[in-house]
Order: C-alpha cells, then structure tokens, then sequence
C-alpha cells in the first residue's frame, strides 16, 4: 500500500457505547465480551486493506482485545510482524486501551529450542515477539500448549520471570487439560503470582471445558478466553448455502477442509439456525451468546475475514439472554449430531 492510499485514522467517540466488559477470573482485568485473533487473515495471504478493516472496526466497536501467537501467519510470525505495522500507523495512540497477547508453544523455528515449554524458547519467543509488533510489552503472554517434557517448574517459572521482567503484564495457559492447569495454577501460587487466563477451545461443537476444566477455573479464579466460537466458521451461516469461493474452507483450508462441510453439518446448523431466527439472531449470533452463557467464560475469542462478520458478531450482544427452552433445545440438537 502506498503512503498515499493510507487514511489516517481516528477511533470512534463512541466506541465504549455498546461493547460489555467482564473481570478475568479474580484479577482487575476486565475484557470484552468479544476478543477478536489474528491466527487467520493477518498473514501475507489477506490484503493488507482488508486487515486494517477488520482491526479498525473491531476496536471502534469496543472490541479492546486482539489476540496473537508466534507463529501466526502464513508464514510464521507475519500476523505479528503486519500487527506491528497497524500498531504504528493506526493505533499507538491507543496503547493504553488495547489488550495485546501473545503466546509460545507450538512449532516457531528450526532445531531443538523453536518449540514445546523450555525457558530457552519461551524467552527468545517473547522477545522476537515484541520485535516484531514493535511493542515495549504485551499484555498477556501464554504457554500455548502443555508440554509434559519440560517439568512444569521450568515453563511456569519462564513466564513468572517475562511477568516480572515487564515483558508480559499477566500469565496464561491455553490447551492444558484440567489436570495440567490445577498443576501449573498451583506452580504460579508457589511463586507468588496469579494465572491470569486459560484459553480453550470452547463451542458447540467442542464443550471439553463441561467436564472439568471450567470448574477448575472457576474455583481457582482463573479467567476463560473461549477460543474458536464459531468453530473456524462452522457455526456461521457461511456453509448453510454451499461453500463460498472466499471462505477459509476454500481460500486457506489448512484446518478446515471443503470435506468438513458435510451433510451432518448441515443438518445441524439449518437447526440450530431455525433457533437463531426465531430469537431475531443469526446463527453466529446464537453460538457467541451461547459460549458466553457462563460467567466463567470471560470472553469469546473470534476470528473474522471481513469488517462485516465483526459488526454482525458485536450485535450479538444485544440480546444475551437465552430461555431454558432453547438451552435444551440446542442440547437436544447437539446430542442427535
Ligand atoms: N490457543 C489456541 O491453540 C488457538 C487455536 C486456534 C485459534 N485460537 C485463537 O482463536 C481465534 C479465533 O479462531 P477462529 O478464527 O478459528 O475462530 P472462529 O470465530 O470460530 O471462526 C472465525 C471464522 O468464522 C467465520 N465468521 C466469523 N464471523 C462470521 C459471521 N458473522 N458470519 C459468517 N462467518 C463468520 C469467518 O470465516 P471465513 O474466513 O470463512 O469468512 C472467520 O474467519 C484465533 O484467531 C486465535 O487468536 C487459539
């Protein structure tokens, strides 16, 4: 993009009209109901036109939260490095007000210290990281996936140490299973520090924190950062009408496939879609009021490929109240899938 084409920009007046907030877990944190990630459509394969849409809209409708990883892209690392970019032209003005995570834990770079949960990667990553974004801190640093390997003594301790460094302002933990997070929560205690945040994958189609992992949160005032509420698009109404050209199962099918929409799919949604209608919502609508349900759960963490899935996902929160008779209309769907 040419410096001519860029359109300086000027956050909304009333872009904390209409977003809630909600405290993570037992901290002073509060967070938007609403978190918008940048695993997809902020790599070299979305126009960069179109990334700054998406950013621009989400935080001028209140959406405070943006949520990144090392390896983010395609390639690796260039959702940070383009994050970077909107950061300096669009909002260090508004530093202040943003949320910005990031996480280490999954494949990042070649040979022995470019994954898993050792001090030796966790520390490297957070400063490649900062380097990239251009920040002096990020506000939450997680361990994106547990790693039996490392005693967890060492992965806990790394983040403790980037916490009291001031690289990170608070801790988390995503993908742990209840019995790795009652560990690493009380690992952290140990130190004299809170964890801040679990991040799960939490949705219709995924409700693995039912059994466990939500009550562990709960007890242990830890904050849940629902990750992938629309199951990458699934419980949208992208796929009720076929498979759009410009949609992630087309355009980037690296985790969700043209075969994952399949007839079963379908049957469900069309009548999970007909519960949406009924309540003046679309389908994406109901699935973020439905994983919002539990105050446990202190924001869902959506992606989106255009400035409009954001605008039609804040409306959701509009009408937040669900009756026990769709509650258990929507069970009874999900139980017949
Ligand atoms: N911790 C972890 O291990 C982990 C793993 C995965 C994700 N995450 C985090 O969670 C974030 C969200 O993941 P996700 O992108 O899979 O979440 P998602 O919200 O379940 O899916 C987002 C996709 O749904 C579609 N969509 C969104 N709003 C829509 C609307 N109103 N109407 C129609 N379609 C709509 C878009 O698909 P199209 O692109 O087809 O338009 C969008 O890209 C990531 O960016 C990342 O920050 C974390």
């Amino acid at each position: 993009m040419s410096y001519q084409q860029y359109m300086p920009y000027f956050a909304k007046d009333d872009r904390y009209s209409k977003m809630p907030y909600r405290r993570c877990g037992r901290s002073g944190l509060k967070l938007p109901l609403l978190s918008l990630g940048l695993w997809h459509n902020f790599g070299d394969i979305t126009p960069f036109r179109t990334q700054q849409a998406i950013l621009r809209t989400a935080f001028d409708n209140g959406i405070t939260h943006f949520d990144l990883a090392n390896n983010y892209g395609p390639p690796y690392g260039e959702a940070e490095r383009n994050f970077g970019i909107h950061m300096e032209r669009d909002f260090r003005p508004y530093r202040d007000e943003m949320i910005i995570s990031t996480k280490a834990g999954y494949d990042m770079w070649k040979g022995p210290y470019g994954n898993d949960g050792s001090r030796k990667y966790l520390m490297a990553s957070i400063d490649q990281s900062l380097l990239r974004m251009k920040l002096d801190y990020v506000d939450i640093f997680y361990h994106h996936r547990p790693d039996d390997g490392t005693p967890i003594e060492e992965t806990m301790g790394a983040l403790y140490d980037i916490v009291k460094s001031g690289k990170a302002l608070y801790a988390g933990i995503s993908n742990y299973n209840p019995d790795q997070t009652k560990r690493a929560i009380a690992c952290m205690k140990d130190m004299g520090m809170h964890m801040l945040i679990h991040q799960p994958n939490y949705n219709m189609f995924n409700r693995g924190i039912e059994h466990g992992l939500s009550d562990v949160c709960r007890e242990e005032g830890v904050g849940i950062m629902a990750f992938g509420p629309l199951a990458g698009g699934r419980l949208t109404g992208r796929y009720l009408n076929g498979i759009p050209e410009d949609s992630r199962a087309i355009h980037d099918p690296r985790f969700l496939r043209a075969s994952d929409i399949n007839e079963n799919l379908l049957k469900t949604t069309r009548a999970l879609n007909e519960i949406a209608a009924a309540r003046g919502q679309t389908l994406a609508q109901l699935a973020l009021v439905w994983a919002l349900r539990d105050p446990v759960v202190t924001s869902a963490l959506i992606g989106a490929s255009k400035p409009e899935q954001v605008l039609e996902n804040v409306k959701a929160l509009d009408n937040m109240t669900l009756s026990s008779e769709e509650l258990a209309a929507i069970d009874a769907i999900l139980k017949s899938r």
